[in-house]
């Protein structure tokens, strides 16, 4: 396992998201939406698209370009057309710091 250092606790306050990049090349979005702390793949499972440009509601996520709505603890689409499930990654808060923790080697991201 190993751990991603991607945002301090301070960029993320509640009810809010925030796109990080980990290894310089992934995206991963750092969503607090009441107050746990979640983190998935930066892009759509659909189609390449940013998902920080969604929507927050209970629980779930919603892509903004053909509103799937994808759920925070399981990364599942709710909704089609996406049939892919995001990418979860565990999140481990250490100081101030936002970190996750995934398995050795490249991120896992569904697309
Ligand atoms: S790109 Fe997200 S639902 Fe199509």
């Amino acid at each position: 396992m190993r751990r991603i250092d991607l945002l301090g606790v301070d960029e993320v306050p509640l009810g809010t998201m925030k796109m990080a990049w980990a290894d310089g090349t992934d995206q991963v979005l750092i969503i607090n939406s009441n107050g746990d702390l979640a983190a998935v793949q930066g892009t759509c499972s659909h189609e390449y698209f940013e998902l920080d440009k969604g929507f927050l509601t209970a629980g779930t996520l919603t892509c903004a370009l053909h509103l799937s709505r994808f759920d925070l603890e399981s990364g599942e689409p709710l909704d089609p057309p996406a049939d892919l499930p995001l990418a979860v990654y565990d999140v481990v808060v250490e100081g101030d710091r936002i970190m996750i923790e995934v398995p050795d080697g490249s991120l896992e991201i569904n697309d």
